[in-house]
């Protein structure tokens, strides 16, 4: 296995963690008192470790949004629009960030969303997302386009809590053998990700030629495919893998092949999300692909509402994009979200340090979380409301 990542400075880092009573701990270091080391304070630091530390292809990638990047862009400004209103004189002496997802108890309402090809960010790839998030205690949603496979995952975090990010393929017979594959492993739910009928326009990824390096593989997919020589690649399988006839017709194929619950990713309407309803979907996630996908679509905060207010209870809502600062996890679930997910924040983590890596941000959010939940005098997750949010900044 070879490491991708590699140091383009001297600088050296480490994190922080403030714990609930807001005594700071440092995490010991090897280094402690030899040199000046940057301390990881928030997501924020692992994003500048990446971008120093990944190559550029890797890091454009990554970082990519479709055309302009407007709506990736506007996923985290959308938080800084909106203000809350936060409550005094609630003892907060004690608190409690735990809830569930689906029936299934997690430390805090954050979980890692599917981006694919951790390799590219450290050696150990999704093994050390899966243990990380194993660790945490929270929920991880392994990418079909994974550089490693659903049984070493699986084996690397036995105990972990797993659902499985699924694509739609032309070959529907592909699809069916992946469900059945992660059904047997024991995965909890299929997350079908409904936004890709097309790849988005991605202009960096087109200037680099971006390409899966030869040393690494979709594993998912291994030995499926009949690799014709000269035959178009994209995205580490051949060009027109995924099908864009994609429609409501194969959610109810996706029922009858699986007992597992099935949860849309990509919705950002109410009509949509009438409709996952009345296709029994088990769960929905506002997304809109971390904005890599259709460019001038909303932030899935500022649809995350009028989701909600449809819904009414009837599944559970999710959503990705965006999510920086505890205080961000805070707003959508005081907007009505069950839970967030992570997608670019998970990855440099992994660049900064692998599983111990994607750790820290978690531990960092998670801290943040419980700190701006406890500073608008809320105790636990069930006291968080829509009464936290200034409506007139919706
Ligand atoms: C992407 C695909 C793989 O966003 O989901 O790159």
């Amino acid at each position: 296995m070879c490491r991708t990542a590699r140091p383009r400075n001297s600088r050296r880092w480490k994190a922080a963690s403030v714990s609930s009573d807001d005594t700071q701990l440092i995490s010991p270091s090897p280094d402690e008192g030899h040199c000046a080391e940057m301390t990881m304070v928030c997501l924020a630091d692992f994003e500048e470790y990446a971008k120093q530390h990944l190559s550029k292809t890797t890091w454009d990638y990554y970082a990519a949004g479709a055309d302009e990047c407007c709506t990736r862009d506007d996923n985290l400004l959308a938080y800084k629009r909106i203000r809350l209103r936060p409550r005094i004189l609630r003892d907060v002496s004690v608190s409690d960030t735990r809830t569930t997802v689906l029936g299934t108890e997690i430390s805090f309402p954050a979980g890692i969303a599917p981006t694919a090809f951790h390799c590219l960010a450290w050696h150990e790839g999704e093994l050390a997302t899966a243990r990380a998030t194993e660790a945490v205690k929270t929920c991880y949603i392994t990418s079909t386009y994974s550089t490693c496979s659903v049984e070493e995952i699986c084996a690397a975090a036995p105990n972990g809590y797993h659902w499985f990010e699924l694509y739609l393929c032309r070959d529907r017979k592909l699809s069916e053998q992946i469900v059945h594959r992660v059904e047997a492993l024991g995965y909890k739910a299929l997350v079908l990700t409904v936004d890709v009928p097309y790849t988005g326009k991605r202009r960096d990824d087109i200037r680099n030629r971006f390409k899966l390096p030869s040393h690494l593989r979709v594993k998912s997919f291994d030995g499926m495919f009949q690799q014709q020589a000269g035959s178009q690649e994209e995205y580490g399988t051949p060009a027109n893998t995924l099908d864009p006839s994609i429609s409501w017709k194969d959610v109810c194929w996706l029922q009858s092949l699986t007992q597992l619950p099935i949860i849309i990713k990509g919705i950002l309407t109410k009509e949509d999300a009438e409709l996952a309803i009345e296709h029994g979907v088990q769960g929905i996630i506002v997304s809109n692909h971390g904005g890599r996908q259709l460019d001038g679509g909303p932030a899935t905060i500022d649809c995350l509402p009028e989701i909600v207010d449809t819904v009414q209870g009837r599944v559970e809502v999710y959503m990705d994009g965006g999510i920086r600062t505890g205080s961000d996890v805070l707003k959508a679930i005081a907007l009505g979200a069950r839970c967030v997910f992570i997608g670019r924040p998970a990855i440099w983590g992994l660049t900064y340090k692998g599983e111990e890596g994607v750790r820290e941000v978690l531990q960092i959010l998670h801290d943040e979380f419980r700190l701006s939940m406890t500073l608008s005098g809320c105790r636990n997750v069930a006291e968080i409301n829509r009464n936290l949010i200034q409506f007139s900044r919706l």
